[in-house]
């Protein structure tokens, strides 16, 4: 068996065995593979898709590709929560401090930026100290201590899909199918969990553009739950704008912290209830579903998800001091406003180009290599919905470099349209 001859074979569009599947997942995680051969296949991939069973057989691989954690001496029911990705996806950072103050224990590994969504490995990293590289027994001693873990893809958990993951974000790659269900649920798979609840991000900021998209995705990723023995539950979610007020590490850090105070935009805590809801039911410890929303409110309002949250940051070695008060984070040296040109309502705040202007600022990756700028990003004044004034503020630019600032003005300009409409819009689209 030889590379060549998988690329040549998926480049005709020829399912793959589970031998070739596995014979490419293995090289390539042992380095014997250059990333130019695993590009070539990985594109064919986005381009001709996979069967299910080439599916099923690429996620067991990944999966399989380091070691399987058994938390079962911690719990027999561990739920975990991803995300497909989004443009201001802070939900991670709140979702999973509210679970641990409900009592139920919280096993994360989280995955960096890819294209122009964030990730929550990033965010973590811009709180200085917090430590995303443990080892299983740091991990698992963690929760067993204080019910909560989030840390980076850094374990020897499914190392096949860091790899793939990181070469998918610089080969335009991300938007596909088969590579996104694979990386998700090996991910899933090899990190314990017994139930997973998966927020399947739908819009123009997601990579699932459309309602049949993101249904099919969902779809692929019950169907490998199912195979793998995992209750998997999908809620759709709406990424045509941004989640939230704030794009960028820190400034969605400091976002999270006013969440978790019960300071939340109105979309951010209807992605937060409604996912809190399906894991709080997938852990069996809330039969009666009626009283879950009270219990999460309850936990938001006397303090204790934020403090579960200080609690996690302290263990995981960062600074509190930040968390207590996030006015020391560092900020962007420039920060300037987005004004509007015109009244009336916004009808449209686009998140793939408030993505993609964010990239540019430095919140996310363009090289595989590239370092990203923590304190950059946007915050908005003006969602889908708000009227409003000439003149009015519609966003701020968290910039480097006047230059950098001055750029990204116009293309914030070019993501909002103001019209005469007020758009009512849909956070949770459907639950799968
Ligand atoms: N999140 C992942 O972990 N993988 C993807 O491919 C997309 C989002």
């Amino acid at each position: 068996m030889n590379i060549i001859d998988i690329i040549e074979k998926k480049k005709n569009n020829w399912d793959l065995s589970k031998e070739e599947i596995e014979y490419f997942v293995k090289k390539y995680t042992d380095g014997e593979i250059t990333d130019y051969q695993a590009a070539a296949l990985i594109m064919a991939i986005c381009i001709n898709g996979m069967t299910q069973d080439e599916i099923l057989n690429l996620t067991i691989a990944m999966a399989n590709s380091g070691d399987v954690l058994d938390l079962t001496d911690i719990s027999d029911n561990i739920v975990d929560k991803h995300s497909t990705g989004g443009v201001g996806d802070k939900i991670t950072l709140i979702v999973m401090p509210i679970i641990a103050s409900l009592g139920i224990p919280v096993a994360k590994m989280s995955g960096r930026g890819l294209g122009i969504t964030g990730g929550t490995a990033d965010k973590l990293e811009s709180i200085p100290g917090y430590n995303i590289n443990l080892s299983i027994d740091e991990f698992k001693q963690n929760i067993k201590d204080i019910g909560i873990s989030l840390m980076g893809q850094t374990l020897n958990l499914a190392p096949a899909d860091k790899k793939i993951y990181a070469l998918r974000d610089t080969i335009g790659c991300t938007n596909s199918i088969p590579l996104i269900a694979s990386s998700i649920m090996s991910k899933k798979i090899a990190s314990g969990a017994n139930a997973i609840v998966l927020d399947v991000t739908c819009g123009n900021g997601a990579f699932m553009k459309n309602k049949d998209e993101a249904k099919r995705l969902s779809k692929m990723m019950s169907l490998i739950g199912k195979w793998a023995n995992r209750q998997t539950v999908c809620v759709l979610t709406n990424m045509d704008e941004p989640l939230g007020h704030s794009v960028g590490n820190t400034l969605e850090v400091i976002e999270a912290i006013d969440a978790l105070k019960g300071n939340m935009a109105d979309d951010v805590k209807d992605v937060v209830l409604n996912l809190c809801i399906q894991m709080m039911n997938l852990s069996k410890k809330y039969p009666n579903v009626l009283e879950t929303k009270g219990k999460i409110l309850e936990v938001i309002e006397n303090g204790k998800a934020f403090e579960k949250f200080k609690e996690l940051v302290a263990k995981q070695g960062g600074d509190v001091s930040y968390i207590e008060d996030p006015t020391k984070f560092e900020k962007a040296p420039i920060i300037t406003p987005v004004i509007s040109e015109k009244d009336g309502f916004v009808e449209e705040l686009n998140a793939e180009k408030v993505g993609k202007a964010g990239v540019e600022l430095g919140i996310g990756r363009i090289h595989k290599e590239d370092s990203i700028d923590y304190r950059v990003g946007l915050m908005f004044e003006k969602k889908i919905g708000d009227e409003v004034k000439k003149g009015d503020v519609l966003a701020y630019i968290h910039a480097s470099s006047p230059e950098k600032a001055t750029e990204c003005v116009g293309k914030i300009n070019d993501a909002y349209k103001i019209g005469n409409k007020k758009i009512v819009k849909k956070n949770i689209i459907e639950i799968i």
